[in-house]
């Protein structure tokens, strides 16, 4: 197998939409999630020996140590490796002085040091491939302040900081990484759902993001992971360390 990928959050909404794209184009992919769910389990099932599901909480700190060193085995040695940071939680949504204070560590364990570990990890582990990619799942709450969203934005926006540190080391570096965080737009799944169920005191955006449902404003997970791969996957991937797919040319 020439070409070969790792991503997190896989069972579900953009994670299993960029398994199946994935697949689709050729690639090997080690899909990690805490579930399996029925779609990571029928992909598996339509090609054998392609996709492999690790069962990983992405929250706890020694199964992110061990996440880069369990997937690689799958994935016999080929040209291009890519890894996806994808896994996260929007939740909690409350304002300072109302967090759950579990929820919060929670939430930056799996949306922040999740990824700069398995970025670390997959640096240092896989030198041997010839083309490598990180692509950091962001989101526009990184850049764009929402009362309610002071966790979620904090951790997006430490990922886009962190992406930009690797971006200018990987340049200088005698084998480039290339490295991106990038903003996907606003997808229909399960995240926007729980996203409807907040409350409007906690989250005064609520009525944008009920209307955004209402019109049909939403992307489907297979038209963002079709965006994000072919991003991904082109010339252009890494040039800017944070990006907006919606602003891309
Ligand atoms: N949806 C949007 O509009 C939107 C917009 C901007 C950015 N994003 C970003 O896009 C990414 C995917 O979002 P989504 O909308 O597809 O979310 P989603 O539908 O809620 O799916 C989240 C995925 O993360 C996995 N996950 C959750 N907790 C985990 C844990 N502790 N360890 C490992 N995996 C875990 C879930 O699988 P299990 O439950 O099986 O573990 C699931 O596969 C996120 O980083 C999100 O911030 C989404």
């Amino acid at each position: 197998m020439q070409s070969a990928a790792i991503v997190t959050g896989a069972s579900r909404g953009l994670g299993l939409a960029l398994c199946t794209e994935l697949l689709a184009r050729g690639f090997a992919v080690a899909a990690l999630a805490r579930t399996q769910g029925d779609g990571l389990a029928s992909l598996a099932k339509a090609h054998p020996g392609r996709l492999h599901w690790l069962s990983a909480d992405l929250s706890d700190a020694a199964q992110q140590d061990s996440a880069i060193a369990r997937a690689l085995p799958f994935l016999d040695q080929g040209e291009r490796l890519l890894l996806i940071n994808n896994a996260g939680v929007v939740w909690p949504v409350a304002q300072a002085g109302h967090y759950d204070d579990n929820a919060l560590r929670h939430a930056i364990s799996l949306n922040l040091t999740a990824p700069m570990v398995l970025c670390n990890r997959f640096l240092a582990d896989t030198a041997g491939w010839a083309d490598r990619r990180i692509l950091n799942v962001s989101s526009g709450a990184a850049a764009k302040a929402y009362p309610g969203w002071g966790v979620y934005g904090t951790g997006k926006a430490g990922l886009d900081h962190f992406s930009r540190h690797l971006a200018l080391e990987q340049a200088a570096s005698v084998k480039p990484v290339r490295v991106a965080a990038v903003y996907p737009g606003v997808i229909d799944t399960d995240m926007q759902a729980e996203i409807r169920l907040a409350r409007l005191e906690d989250f005064p955006a609520l009525p944008r993001f009920l209307a955004l449902k209402q019109e049909g404003a939403l992307d489907t997970p297979k038209a963002a992971a079709g965006k994000l791969l072919d991003y991904l996957l082109g010339e252009r991937f890494g040039e800017q360390p944070v990006a907006d797919i919606r602003a891309l040319p």
